[in-house]
């Protein structure tokens, strides 16, 4: 059977904004049944009543997801299984930038736990389900920023000698966002034969909230207001994210870097198979529970 997005479950990380509403809009379009998870119930809400006016698919659904804090995404996957018998694609797009460093309930710094563990943890508790729907899919949104770093620094993971300050938050981004494409490398070589498919991509340069840092600052005062003119609108940014749900001619297509809706090449440091297995043991340790 060829892979059909109508009628299939759907769950998007951070759909409250930016790519993430953009992706539960076009998938909603699509006839696909999407859950989202938003901090602010009054903002889900209010996703819930544009997207459903627009597209007149009432098939939608918020839950509250903090990827700050573990024991508050082990309980959401717990009661996201309990309530759902199946799961067809997981979206992995919340992410933060921050400017000061900070970390999270558990004590890890804020980017690495938010873009990287969080989204590890609740890849892990939704595994099960992931296999019982197969063939499912994994999309994990990364970014290009991860050339501009040359690895993981596995001495400091928690960026206690990071440099932070306005602009500075980006290296402690772009690593995090370099953990997100060798959790996708190193769960696409784990999943080989479960029929789930773990793809990441870049989204393109998209003007969104990303970098608020708390509302008061956004990536175009960060990047710098001429840049940022030339930042595509988010329906546009979420255009891979939605290939990658969504194109039937990417069955049994994992492991793989998209941009503009094709794959593409990564940096060398995204190829390091030992790094990846390093990662994923760290995590491991990292998440405990
Ligand atoms: N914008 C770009 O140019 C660009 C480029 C490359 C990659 N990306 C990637 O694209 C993805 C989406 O980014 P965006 O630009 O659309 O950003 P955005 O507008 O800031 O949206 C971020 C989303 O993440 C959620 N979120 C933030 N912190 C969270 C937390 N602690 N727990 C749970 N959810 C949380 C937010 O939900 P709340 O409403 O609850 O805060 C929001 O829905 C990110 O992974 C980013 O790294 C973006």
């Amino acid at each position: 059977m060829t892979w059909d997005i109508s009628g299939k479950r759907v769950l998007i990380t951070g759909g409250t904004t930016g790519i993430g509403r953009a992706t539960v809009a076009e998938l909603a379009q699509r006839g696909a049944e999407v859950i989202f998870t938003a901090r602010n119930p009054a903002t889900g809400d209010e996703v819930i009543e544009e997207v459903a006016a627009a597209t007149g698919n009432n098939a939608l659904e918020h839950r509250r997801l903090d990827l700050d804090d573990l024991a508050a995404v082990r309980s959401f996957a717990d009661q996201f299984q309990s309530d759902f018998d199946r799961l067809d694609v997981l979206i992995n797009n919340a992410g933060v930038v921050v400017t000061e460093r900070k970390e999270t309930a558990d004590g890890h710094e804020f980017t690495f736990g938010v873009n990287h563990l969080g989204h590890f943890q609740l890849v892990e508790s939704l595994l099960p389900l992931m296999r019982a729907s197969a063939p499912a899919r994994i999309v994990i949104v990364a970014s290009d920023a991860h050339k501009f770093v040359k690895g993981l620094d596995f001495d400091d993971l928690h960026a206690r000698q990071g440099r932070f300050g306005p602009g500075r938050g980006m290296a402690a981004y772009s690593r995090s966002k370099l953990a997100n494409m060798l959790h996708t490398r190193e769960l696409a070589r784990r999943l080989a034969d479960d029929e789930v498919t773990v793809n990441c991509l870049h989204p393109g340069a998209v003007r969104t909230r990303l970098g608020r840092d708390g509302e008061s600052t956004r990536l175009s005062e960060v990047v710098g207001p001429v840049v940022s003119r030339f930042f595509m609108t988010p329906a546009k940014g979420a255009r891979t994210s939605v290939w990658a749900a969504t194109a039937p001619e990417l069955d049994g297509v994992t492991g793989e870097y998209f941009s503009k809706s094709k794959i593409a090449k990564p940096r060398k440091t995204v190829l390091d198979e030992v790094a990846a297995a390093r990662l994923w043991s760290v995590s491991e340790e990292l998440v405990g529970g």
